[in-house]
């Protein structure tokens, strides 16, 4: 358990790292907070500094979500018995990947350094869950993300319907082991909590299209 703790806390950590503010601070001398939907994320990026500057942040946030994968393979094989892959393991290597993507996403949405506010985890996510579900579940989970963005040209349906859907992949790959279901379940709804500000835009009928300059 103690294992599983520090494993919480480190993908946490890394998670927190708010690259969508780093980048808008140091190469676009902005706050990215205080543009368009106000979100650290993708998506703002690039509504705010451009494709080149939105798809960095992507990259960076993808990538702590990728690292934290990487952090719960490397945790199970030094310090649990048989990697956790041995059967009636007190902790299993299942629920360190959900442990992992659990704090990950936890870290980013309530960065400490920001307050205990931040993004609303969409990036980090598809990292994790490279590693988390393997490239095949993340695929299609991107896969439903992309089709209802290009669908309805508002990526917080995509965003929103990918979250939603995470519990289902979790039953699929984590069938079982229930603690794992639970923390994948409880990411994915987080995921959908932070994105209330756009259910409500979404209802009211303001929130912004792909291709909308304008302020969210
Ligand atoms: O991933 C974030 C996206 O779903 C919505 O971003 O900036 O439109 O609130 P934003």
């Amino acid at each position: 358990l103690l294992v599983a703790a520090a494993l919480f806390v480190a993908a946490f950590l890394l998670g927190s790292v708010p690259w969508g503010l780093i980048i808008s601070k140091v190469f676009y001398h902005t706050d990215l907070r205080e543009h368009g939907s106000g979100n650290i994320g993708t998506t703002n990026a690039i509504r705010t500094m451009g494709k080149v500057g939105g798809y960095a942040v992507f990259v960076l946030d993808f990538g702590k979500g990728l690292l934290s994968g990487v952090l719960a393979w490397w945790f199970s094989w030094q310090f649990l018995p048989g990697g956790g892959l041995v059967p009636g393991a007190l902790v299993s290597y299942d629920t360190m990947l959900a442990v992992a993507f659990l704090g990950c996403v936890w870290g980013h949405i309530f960065s400490p350094w920001l307050g205990f506010k931040g993004g609303k985890g969409i990036a980090v996510a598809v990292g994790c869950l490279f590693v988390t579900f393997g490239w095949v579940g993340a695929c299609l989970e991107l896969l439903i993300f992309i089709v209802l963005v290009v669908a309805t040209k508002r990526v917080s349906i995509g965003s929103i319907a990918a979250a939603l859907s995470c519990p289902f992949f979790s039953l699929y790959y984590f069938w079982g082991d229930w603690i794992a279901v639970a923390l994948c379940t409880l990411a994915g709804l987080t995921v959908v909590w932070a994105h209330r500000g756009n259910i409500k835009r979404l209802r009211d009928g303001t929130e912004s299209r792909i291709g909308d300059k304008k302020k969210a």
